[in-house]
């Protein structure tokens, strides 16, 4: 069968090859093994198809061109508002997600600055005591690295974006977040009482009054958090945040931060401990490091092998697998005619695996990254983690230099083990994380 791709003048959207199985097939598949449902599809009909995972007719597609074309070249064709105001927008209203075009872009401006080199440096500051308090801490045997790892990178999001260190209030807020999170990927999106949905609106209400007065506070005393930034910020046409866009916009970067890393560091604890030859290597860099006392905002340049890790992790376990966009007008792509006001996907975590780019696909392998390989290169649209174009990661250097460290730290700690690896799964969708528990049994490093 010829791909459908390489057809120049199918122009009817009815060409579109659609997937021949149910709707309730496509949900199952969707929840239960998205990259093999992505993988069998493109076998069947190749790199442009539709189904209707949530129900709705979506079209998938796949390959680097497709994210350079639906991400970066057309962005007045694309509305990522259109796409994600059904799952957050009303919990986490305003974010930059939920924003297209020049609106889009003020507010993106307005953030920029509290996610520069400057700022990144005063949250690794803030959050060391943190780290290496947390770090230290863990017990010999973590029934579950995932859980372990979420609350750490909570302390540290609640720390360097709202200056909060005190117990109590880590764990009302961690409460109040984790229930906003809930309502997001809840199926039942009523305001039922008790319903997920329900909970997670309160939740926002309440989250919302406790962070008024913080920003109130900020605005009389300027300090280092991001909130704190927030509040100072002002571009070149004279726009500032009101005290409401700060919360909106916290509440969205709390969210678009917390599980992402949390992901990544629990598939990196995987990774590792199924090539415990990358522990070795990363030991011996790290005690290297540590001997010339190396300050913490020089640490994520100087880690170049642990940053190879963390990008293998994040081409082999993507996060987020698939990002979604609504079509504004109809469009041409791949020979084929697509009609305007349709859900539209492009796939990480499918060009991740495309043998066009990456020798060996499946193989942890970071030296794929390093620059005599330089895989990641072969084509600027094919690995893309952290999506591409105006709604590019805001957080990809906060993530990277983070992520970078705290695996540092725990390396210099501890060395582990994952009981029954071969029987661990991952849930793929809506965020990838472990399935069930992922139990990591530390051996203290000596010397
Ligand atoms: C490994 C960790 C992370 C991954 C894989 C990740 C991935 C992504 C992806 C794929 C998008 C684009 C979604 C789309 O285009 O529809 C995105 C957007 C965003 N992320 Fe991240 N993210 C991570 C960590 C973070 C962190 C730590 C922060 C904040 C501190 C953050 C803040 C944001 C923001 C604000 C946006 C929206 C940008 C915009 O619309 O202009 N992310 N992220």
């Amino acid at each position: 069968m010829s791909k459908p791709q390489e057809r120049a003048t199918d122009s009817s959207v009815d060409k579109i090859p659609m997937s021949q199985t149910t709707v309730i097939r496509d949900l199952y598949e969707f929840y239960t093994g998205f990259e093999a449902a992505v993988h069998r599809r493109h076998r069947l009909y190749g790199k442009i198809w539709s189904w209707r995972p949530v129900l709705k007719r979506s079209y998938m597609l796949l390959g680097a061109e497709a994210n350079q074309f639906v991400l970066v070249q057309n962005p007045k064709l694309f509305s990522a508002k259109k796409a994600w105001e059904e799952f957050i927008g009303v919990l986490f209203r305003g974010g930059l997600l939920n924003r297209d075009g020049p609106d889009h872009r003020k507010f993106r401006r307005l953030l920029t600055p509290a996610f520069r080199q400057e700022a990144l440096d005063s949250y690794l500051e803030l959050a060391e005591p943190i780290m290496n308090q947390s770090i230290a801490s863990w017990p010999r045997e973590c029934p579950d690295i995932y859980g372990r790892v979420k609350e750490l990178t909570l302390q540290i999001a609640l720390r360097v974006f709202f200056g909060i260190t005190l117990e109590k209030e880590l764990k009302t807020y961690n409460q109040l977040i984790t229930e906003v999170v809930a309502g997001s990927i809840a199926v039942v999106k009523t305001p039922i009482i008790g319903v997920t949905y329900h909970k997670a609106l309160r939740a926002r209400e309440q989250l919302i009054r406790l962070l008024q007065p913080v920003v109130k506070q900020r605005r009389q005393t300027p300090t280092k958090d991001m909130i704190g930034q927030l509040c100072q910020v002002i571009d070149e046409e004279g726009h500032t945040l009101s005290d409401d866009e700060i919360i909106d916009q916290m509440i969205f970067v709390m969210m678009a931060a917390h599980d992402t890393t949390a992901s990544t560091l629990a598939s990196t604890f995987y990774e590792l401990a199924k090539n415990p030859q990358y522990q070795k290597l990363l030991e011996t860099h790290s005690v290297e490091l540590d001997a010339k006392k190396t300050i913490i905002q020089d640490l994520p340049e100087q880690l170049d092998l642990h940053q190879l890790v963390i990008k293998e992790t994040l081409r082999l376990h993507t996060p987020l697998k698939v990002i979604l966009r609504v079509s504004n007008e109809g469009f041409q792509f791949g020979g084929y005619e697509f009609p305007a006001n349709q859900p539209i996907n492009v796939c990480p975590a499918f060009c991740h695996y495309m043998p066009e780019y990456w020798t060996d696909p499946y193989r942890f392998d970071p030296a794929r990254f390093g620059p005599e390989r330089a895989e990641h290169k072969k084509s600027p649209y094919a690995f893309i983690p952290f999506g591409g174009g105006l709604h590019l990661c805001l957080g990809q250097f906060f993530a990277e230099k983070f992520l970078t460290v705290i695996l540092h730290k725990v390396i210099l700690r501890h060395r582990w083990q994952i009981p029954a690896i071969e029987t661990r799964k991952f849930q793929q969708v809506p965020i990838n994380v472990p399935k069930g528990v992922l139990p990591v049994v530390f051996e203290p490093r000596l010397g």
